[in-house]
């Protein structure tokens, strides 16, 4: 059985103040259900991990960041490392998020290498994978996650796999308000886990766990969850409000 994961991307949001207030207001609603029914993570900016991370240490909600490098350190001004990330109380990392790929640039080797990284560094990735809208309307959505996840996915063994989320969202539905239809996020789910089947085994395809996210608001949460294939929700938006990820997350129990 795999346990729904519900995890919050608050992007290039929240400040000093506001970043703690979240973390606090959500650990104290979801007491009853973080780390039991469900997992549930939040994904701060980076120099707001360790203050998030100290606001929850006594719940059971999991931290993760929003993207990593993947050298262990060195002269990469800016960067930050797997080793530094742990070193704050983080679980999790993003990878390839359709932001870094679209606005930043990444390409699949590098979110290979980042994936790669995270693992060795003893953090569980959660791969971001969609198509843009244009992809989609030239019927590319197979190809274009075909390609990202073989090369997302190059060179893991079965078992660093296991480490592994993964989640669609389809880029059209990022910000835009408008949600993949449930039957859409399914297929592409279940495109994804035959996939995955296909690229290691029928084990490892019923045991990784597959988010949706793309505008998931409360109002959406239960129908998309209620997908046999989606296994979780990756949230931006309504993650900065917390009655809205709070009644996500109890969409998802
Ligand atoms: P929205 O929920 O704001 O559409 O963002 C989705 C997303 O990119 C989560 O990583």
């Amino acid at each position: 059985m795999r346990k729904p994961f519900v995890a919050g991307n608050w992007k290039m949001n929240t400040n000093g103040q506001t970043s703690v207030q979240l973390a606090k207001r959500i650990a104290a609603g979801s007491a009853e259900t973080a780390g039991h029914g469900v997992t549930v993570a939040v994904c701060p900016p980076f120099v707001y991990l360790q203050a998030v991370t100290k606001a929850l240490s006594s719940s059971s909600i999991a931290v993760g960041a929003q993207d990593m490098y993947f050298e262990p350190d060195g002269a990469f001004t800016g960067e930050i490392s797997s080793s530094m990330l742990k070193d704050t109380g983080c679980t999790y990392c993003l990878c390839g998020h359709s932001e870094r790929r679209h606005v930043i640039g990444e390409t699949d080797e590098l979110i290979n290498k980042k994936v790669a990284a995270a693992i060795s560094g003893g953090l569980l990735p959660i791969l971001c994978v969609g198509e843009l809208l244009s992809e989609r309307q030239a019927s590319k959505t197979n190809e274009v996650v075909t390609r990202q996840l073989k090369q997302g996915l190059a060179g893991l063994s079965a078992e660093k796999l296991s480490a592994v989320t993964i989640a669609y969202e389809p880029v059209r539905a990022i910000g835009t308000g408008v949600t993949a239809t449930p039957e859409q996020a399914q297929e592409a789910h279940d495109f994804i886990r035959t996939l995955v089947g296909r690229m290691y085994d029928g084990r490892a395809a019923e045991e990784i766990r597959i988010l949706y996210g793309g505008s998931v608001k409360p109002g959406n949460a239960a129908e998309l969850m209620g997908c046999k294939d989606i296994d979780g929700l990756l949230v931006g938006g309504a993650s900065l409000k917390a009655d809205d990820f709070l009644a996500i997350i109890q969409a998802a129990v």
